[in-house]
């Protein structure tokens, strides 16, 4: 793209501030800066001033029942004997979402390089890699593991889990691929630079994964492989299993497009998307999408009507994701503190929000599918996320979680 084009583009969308300083720089920046312009994806610009996409009054929202513990317990030996087929045929795969700025734990690296240990170091990527080794340890076969990261953190990410030789996991069956980014504006809309010759950007959000993976090319790799299966699981999560058999057994025996691990919710307030059924489609209704009904209706036997709460762990059919990755998603919008140069060229570093980032959601991406599996988990077995440095989900939550389970810290 040219300056002309990129004035035309910016012209149309009434975002030429981008184009302030190009006289500026020198010719490798202008380069830059124009590359960045004809990637430059402004369609989700009409947003602001809408308010995200909530569960509207025409939406027909119905409960999902779960495949209930017990359930899973009294079938437990018949969904691993069909796991255990499907990870020694190659038909399953994990993506790790680990493209997040993990700006409430405040840790100035990759989430997965932070140190839950007290005595010896024990890694957020280490609990992952060897809660998965445990599976394929099982099975006698090995599962390939994608590793989602961003522009922000790949090196980074790389270098330490190269440095750790996979905490024992083989490389030859780990890939990374980099997420895209969106651009930030102001609270008025207009997009910000971060330099004279760079604008402001974000990682688009966890939705976008099987896009940005099909981009790298890696569906091809899972097609050379014969993956049929692919999980897509948080990195924070440090009680998370990875493709357990009794999981991967039950959502290919149900042939759901999607299988999701759920809890009980603790309380009919508690600040998690519950996973129900929407215009026919599963769905997953964010706790601040709720209606007061959602929140507080309970069954015959008292149980909330609507208790299932997601923990970002979910098995999707490949031959679902390849039909859905055409389909449109909806952009979320968050206020966030957002550096940027302002129109003297200075750098600025707000202490209070002074724009928007914009997201895609994976919980988008199960409206997407036909039918799902909700798989109930124990909150106290699998679910320990480290999003806070202290109080809920917080480092100490997590290492108290860990130690409940017999892991030596
Ligand atoms: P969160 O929603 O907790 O976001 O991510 P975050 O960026 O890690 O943390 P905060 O909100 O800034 O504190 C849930 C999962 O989705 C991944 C994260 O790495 C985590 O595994 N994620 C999130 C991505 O891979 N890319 C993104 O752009 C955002």
């Amino acid at each position: 793209m040219n300056y002309k084009e990129a004035l035309k583009k910016l012209e149309a969308c009434g975002q030429t501030q981008l184009l302030r300083f190009y006289d500026t720089l020198s010719e490798e920046e202008k380069k830059e800066l124009l590359g960045e312009i004809e990637a430059l994806d402004t369609s989700f610009l009409s947003l602001i001033d809408r308010p995200d996409e909530a569960v509207s009054k025409d939406d027909v929202v119905e409960p999902l029942n779960a495949l209930t513990i017990p359930e899973i317990e009294a079938r437990r030996a018949e969904f691993e004997e069909i796991g255990l087929k499907a990870v020694r045929e190659g038909k399953t795969g994990a993506v790790l979402l680990a493209g997040g700025q993990g700006t409430r734990l405040g840790f100035d690296h990759p989430k997965g390089m932070y140190d839950v240990g007290l005595t010896k170091p024990r890694y957020i990527f280490q609990c992952l890699f060897e809660n998965l080794k445990a599976v394929t340890d099982r099975a006698g076969a090995y599962i390939p593991l994608y590793v989602m990261t961003s522009k922000i953190n790949h090196d980074e990410t790389v270098a330490f889990l190269k440095e750790h030789a996979f905490f024992g996991y083989p490389g030859a069956y780990v890939r990374f691929f980099v997420q895209d980014m969106a651009p930030c504006t102001d609270l008025a809309g207009r997009i910000l630079l971060s330099a004279p010759g760079h604008i402001a950007q974000s990682p688009n959000g966890n939705g976008g994964w099987y896009h940005s993976m099909k981009k790298a090319g890696l569906d091809e790799d899972l097609k050379a492989r014969g993956v049929e299966y692919l999980s897509a699981f948080a990195v924070d999560n440090v009680l998370q299993r990875i493709n357990d058999l009794a999981f991967l057994g039950a959502v290919i025996e149900s042939d759901a497009d999607v299988g999701a691990k759920v809890v009980s919710k603790v309380s009919p307030t508690e600040r998690v998307g519950v996973l129900c059924k929407k215009n026919g489609h599963p769905s997953i209704v964010e706790y601040y999408e709720m209606t007061d009904d959602m929140i507080r209706l309970r069954d015959e036997k008292g149980d909330l009507l609507y208790r299932y709460g997601v923990i970002l762990n979910y098995l999707f059919k490949v031959s679902k994701l390849d039909e859905a990755v055409s389909k449109r998603m909806p952009v979320h919008m968050a206020e966030k503190k957002i550096p940027y140069v302002d129109e003297q060229g200075r750098f600025v570093k707000p202490e209070t929000p002074n724009g928007y980032k914009f997201e895609l959601l994976i919980l988008d991406m199960i409206q997407l599918m036909d039918t799902s599996l909700p798989y109930e988990v124990d909150r106290e077995k699998e679910f320990a996320p480290v999003k806070n440095a202290t109080g809920t989900d917080s480092v100490e939550s997590a290492r108290a979680l860990l130690q409940k389970n017999g892991v030596v810290l």
